[in-house]
C-alpha cells in the first residue's frame, strides 16, 4: 500500500468541487486516511513551492494558493502516487485530458483545482508538512 497527498486548491473549494473530487478518488478505490480544511499561510506556501522560487509565475502561485481555504487529504492505495497523478491530469491545460480532474474542470496552469505529490519521496515530505502528527 502506498500513500500520497492531494490538495483541493482555493478555486476547487470556492467552486464547490470538494465532493466531486473526493468521490472520484473513493470510486477508484482509494481510502481517505486523513482530511482537513485549512488556510495556507505564506510561510507554508513558500515551503511547499520552494522548488518554484525564482520562476516567473512564483509570486502569482503563492498569492493564489493562500487566497482562500484548501482541503488537504491523504489517500491510500496501490501505486497511489502514480495513479492519483494520472487522475488529476497534466499541469498544462492543453495536455490535461478530458476525464481527468484538471481536464474536466480547469483551463489555467495556476488556477487548476488540485495538487498531488509527484513522487513517493515528495509524498512523504508533503504528508508530514500538512499532517505533522
Ligand atoms: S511541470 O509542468 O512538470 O513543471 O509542472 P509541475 O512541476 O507538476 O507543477 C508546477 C506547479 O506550479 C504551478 N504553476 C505553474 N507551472 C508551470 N507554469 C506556470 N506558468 C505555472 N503557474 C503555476 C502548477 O499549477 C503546479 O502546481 P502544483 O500545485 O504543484 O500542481
Amino acid at each position: 500500500m502506498e500513500r500520497t497527498l492531494v490538495l483541493v486548491k482555493p478555486d476547487g473549494v470556492k467552486r464547490g468541487l470538494i465532493g466531486e473530487i473526493v468521490s472520484r478518488f473513493e470510486k477508484k478505490g482509494f481510502k481517505i486516511v486523513n482530511m482537513k480544511m485549512l488556510q495556507m499561510t505564506k510561510a507554508l506556501a513558500e515551503e511547499h513551492y520552494a522548488e518554484h522560487n525564482g520562476k516567473p509565475y512564483y509570486d502569482r502561485l503563492i498569492e493564489y494558493i493562500t487566497s482562500g481555504p484548501i482541503v488537504a487529504m491523504i489517500l491510500e492505495g496501490d501505486d497511489a502516487v502514480n495513479i492519483v497523478r494520472m487522475m488529476i491530469g497534466k499541469t498544462s491545460p492543453s495536455e490535461s485530458l478530458p476525464g481527468t480532474i484538471r481536464g474536466d474542470f480547469s483551463l489555467n496552469v495556476t488556477v487548476n483545482v488540485v495538487h498531488a505529490s509527484d513522487s513517493i519521496e515528495n509524498a512523504k515530505d508533503e504528508m508530514k508538512r500538512f499532517f505533522p502528527d
